[in-house]
């Protein structure tokens, strides 16, 4: 049942040979700057792993990048997968059991997202406190491998509460800053209507964006913690006169970029 995720996770460790990260970090759409910091390292292409999903978007490099952050073993995503990109929801999930088969046991997840909050200014992050998944899929759907984890895992406390405070603790202590609030998955790939963006507002939600959930639940179900950030690239449409563009999103995802790295390097630093 979950095969493609033991075939994927030998293919990776047969190339890792005998190194052995504990920390996988997945870089959004416009921060991959992160894994030009990795030393020692060494380059898989998605291309080369069979059965891997093969990300498609401008600004998304689809490589897995393995070696050393601050002094520690790390597996790095350099471009995700994306739903909208067509892939079930289950091949996002066989890389996070891929990750998990492999011994990871924190998943750092980076992504590019619009904001609804006028204090939130584009260039900004956001640490993720909670989610709302709204993008009408699911990756833990389907038979239950009880390996992994439990068929109605607990979904309280998906983002690691003693993470959180070290990344505001770090985040301030560097002069970072770094809002909180929730994020809410929409599938894409078209950005929201204003009829929407008010929607997401009363549902609760602080962030936008189209990925990042499906990875973080699967990591919960599987018990592997995990520290969400949201580079905030955009305001949402209507939002302080907000009307996204990719070409925005990635223009402001290299300005939220070096402090997004700043603070990922330092927080595995401390782990
Ligand atoms: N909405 C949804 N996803 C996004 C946005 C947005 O405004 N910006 C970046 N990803």
């Amino acid at each position: 049942m979950s095969e493609n995720a033991h075939s994927i996770a030998g293919q990776i460790k047969a190339r890792l040979g005998s190194r052995s990260p504990r920390i996988a970090v997945i870089l959004g759409s416009g921060l991959g700057g992160l894994a030009d910091e990795i030393e020692n390292p060494l380059s898989i292409d998605y291309v080369s792993i069979k059965g891997f999903p093969v990300s498609t978007v401008a600004g998304h490099r689809g490589r897995l990048i393995a070696g050393t952050l601050s002094g520690k073993e790390v597996l790095c995503m350099q471009g995700r997968i994306h739903l909208y990109e067509g892939y079930p929801p289950a091949a996002v999930a066989d890389i996070v059991k891929a990750f998990k088969l492999l011994g990871i046991e924190t998943l750092i997840v980076t992504n590019a997202a619009g904001s609804l909050r006028k204090e939130m200014a584009p260039g900004s992050l956001m640490l993720i406190e909670d989610h709302l998944n709204l993008s009408g899929f699911n990756p833990l759907i389907g038979p239950n491998d009880d390996s992994f984890g439990p068929r109605f895992p607990n979904m309280n406390n998906v983002y690691t509460p003693a993470y959180r405070s070290l990344a505001q603790k770090i985040a301030e202590d560097a002069g970072i800053t770094l809002h909180a609030g929730v994020y809410c998955m929409l599938s894409g790939p078209a950005f929201e209507t204003p009829a929407e963006v008010r929607a997401c507002r009363v549902l609760g939600a602080d962030a936008n964006g189209m990925s990042t959930v499906p990875e973080t639940m699967t990591a919960a179900w599987c018990g592997i913690k995990v520290l969400g950030i949201s580079a905030l690239t955009n305001y949402c449409t209507g939002i302080e006169g907000g009307s996204p563009s990719h070409a925005e999103t990635l223009e402001n995802a290299a300005k939220a970029s070096a402090g997004l790295t700043l603070l990922v390097k330092r927080f595995i630093g401390e782990l």
